[in-house]
Parts: C-alpha cells; structure tokens; sequence
C-alpha cells in the first residue's frame, strides 16, 4: 500500500517568526492517529528551514521537513542558489523540483529537473517532481502528452528502483491559486496517466509505488473527494497549507462528512 503523502507549499510566505508558529499550531491539531495513515511534510522558504527544523526535531513533531527548491551542483559560484547537501544536512527529507512557478517564472527546463531530480536522490532526499499542463494545452487535447513528456524528461536516466522512491506531483497549471480545482474524475484520469507513463518505462513494481500526489486549489472541501481516488496518493497544497485548521483538515480527509 502506498501511504499518501501531504505537503504543504509555503511558497514565498511567512518568515522563520511565522514559520515557528504555523509549525506549532500544526502540532496541536494533527495526531498521531492522522500520521499513522498519512505522511505529512511543510516546505517553508529556505530562511526558515532551520527554525522549523529545531522545533521539528526538539518537540518531536511528527511532520518531514521538505524544500521548495535547489541547485544541481554540490558547490560554486551559484550565487543565490542552495546545494542539495545542505538541505540534507538540516534533516530535509523531501525536495520540490519542477514547480510550474519555477518553470515559468525562472526558466527551469527539464534538462536541469532531470539533473536536479537526481541530485536530489544522490543526497538521500526523495523528489517531488512535478508536472502540469496550462489551460491552452489542455483545451488543445495536449494536456496528456505534455504530461507524459515532462515525466519522461524528468525521469531520464534514473534506475526503476529510484523511480519507485519518488513523488511525482500532477499540477494543472489553471488550478494552482485560481480557486478552480480539476474534478476529481479528471485529476485521476492525469495521476492515471502519469503511473502508466511510468509503467511503461520502468515497470510494474516502480509504477506500483511511486507515489503520485494532486496539486492545484486543494482544500478542505474537496480533498476527500480528490485524494481516495485510486491513483491519487496525497496532495501538493499551498495556499491552504498556510492555515493551520485549514491544512489540518485535508490531512484529516478521511474523517470528513
Ligand atoms: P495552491 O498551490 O494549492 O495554492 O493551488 C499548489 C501548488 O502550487 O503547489
């Protein structure tokens, strides 16, 4: 079985102030019933990684630490850029890579997530990789081959075993803080094709355990809906990963009416 994963995007909010107060306010109101059943991981800006891996760790918290980004290199003149080694030395267990906002608005191409991909792996991180279509390319009936090609392109050169170990993340970019969410028919149709593309490049067993989570407008209302689809395996939240009760609650899908 593989065990959803929920992460919250924090995106370029809250600073390490912030940061230490939503992380602690999580803790009061998601339990160890609710971690039992579902992974959870909080991927704040860089500058505050280190504060809210302290509380993590000195409160026990029962939450992965993940980051929003970073360089492929291990070192150099990257000005501004951050080493894989240096988020696994904060105890960074999870790693978003191919972001549609990192796509579009600082030019990352799937050259550089496929080396990132797999800096990211060789550091004993797990990726989230992900993959999304726009509004144009689906209303052309793209929407599956620019999936299957960022997947592919993503993946390239990585081992079926690695593959198996990843997240891969299915973000429509018309559903990412618009409100407007794909259906939950739709969004698994996507997740679907996705693990198919999978499978037919690594096999049955990395298709049957990669993980692939829904991102785009998830939030309490329709997060139990979207993630007990079959191949839905958790979410990529942002704008609702900011508030406490509201994240709570997706996390608590299960128990929703
Ligand atoms: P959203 O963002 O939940 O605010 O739509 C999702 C994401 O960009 O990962």
């Amino acid at each position: 079985m593989r065990k959803p994963l929920i992460s919250g995007n924090w995106k370029m909010h809250l600073n390490h102030f912030e940061a230490m107060k939503l992380i602690q306010e999580m803790s009061y109101k998601i339990t160890g019933d609710d971690v039992d059943v579902v992974d959870v991981s909080v991927h704040p800006p860089f500058t505050d990684l280190r504060t809210v891996q302290t509380v993590i760790d000195s409160d026990k918290l029962p939450f992965f630490l993940g980051a929003q980004h970073c360089h492929y290199e291990e070192k150099g003149a990257f000005t501004g850029e951050i080493a894989p080694s240096m988020l696994a030395k904060l105890n960074v267990t999870y790693v978003i890579t191919g972001h549609s906002e990192r796509r579009e608005v600082f030019g990352e191409t799937d050259e550089m997530v496929n080396l990132k991909t797999k800096a990211i792996l060789a550091t004993g991180m797990t990726p989230i990789v992900c993959v999304g279509e726009t509004l144009q390319e689906r209303d052309a009936g793209d929407a599956e081959a620019k999936i299957g090609s960022q997947v592919q392109a993503a993946l390239t050169g990585l081992s079926a075993e690695q593959v198996g170990s990843l997240v891969i993340a299915y973000e429509p970019i018309w559903a990412i803080g618009t409100g407007r969410t794909a259906s939950a028919e739709d969004a698994q149709a996507m997740c679907h094709h996705v693990r198919a593309g999978v499978q037919g490049i690594y096999g049955d067993e990395a298709a049957q355990s990669v993980r692939i989570q829904y991102g785009g407008s998830v939030k309490p209302a329709n997060a139990r809906e979207l993630l007990t689809q079959p191949d839905i395996d958790g979410a990529l939240v942002g704008g609702a990963s900011l508030d406490a009760d509201d994240f709570s609650r997706i996390v608590q899908y299960r128990l929703a009416d």
